[in-house]
């Protein structure tokens, strides 16, 4: 678990492939993303049915900076679109420092954040925006 006393801050964007991947795609790419979030601190979620990105990530304000740069000028998805930019007091997602769920583990993926009592703004947000980005 990534503990820290400093504030940090967490993002919450949606945004869309522009080639279409498998799940296994997303999933080899999500592992490598992990490890290098593990790295900086950064932890969070990505969700995606291979055509669109829910992404909601915490980290340190510079770390979190430099990785939002990064993830905004990246030509494999486009649409981006930013729900939620807040700073908080702990992080909701201390364990994983990228989980990466299909939409169908979705429920899962937040009654375990529930059952740790640590929603977040960003995590409220992306629970509602969730049916109207995968179901539709
Ligand atoms: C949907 C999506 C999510 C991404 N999430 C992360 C992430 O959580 N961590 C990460 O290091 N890179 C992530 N990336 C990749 C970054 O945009 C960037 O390519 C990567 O950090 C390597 O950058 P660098 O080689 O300039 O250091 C993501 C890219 C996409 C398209």
């Amino acid at each position: 678990m990534v503990e820290e006393t400093i504030q940090i801050n967490a993002w919450l964007y949606t945004s869309e492939f522009v080639v279409a991947q498998s799940w296994d795609e997303t999933k080899a790419m999500s592992d490598a993303f992990s490890a290098s979030n593990q790295s900086y601190g950064i932890t969070g979620f990505l969700i995606s049915d291979g055509h669109n990105v829910m992404q909601y990530i915490e980290g340190g304000d510079s770390e979190l900076s430099t990785l939002k740069s990064k993830i905004m000028s990246d030509a494999q998805h486009n649409r981006l679109t930013t729900h939620c930019n807040t700073s908080l007091k702990e992080r909701a997602y201390p364990d994983w420092s990228l989980k990466a769920v299909p939409p169908s583990d979705y429920e899962d993926l937040f009654t375990e954040i529930e059952a740790a009592n640590r929603m977040s703004l960003g995590v409220s947000i992306a629970r509602m925006l969730f049916d109207s980005i995968f179901e539709s």
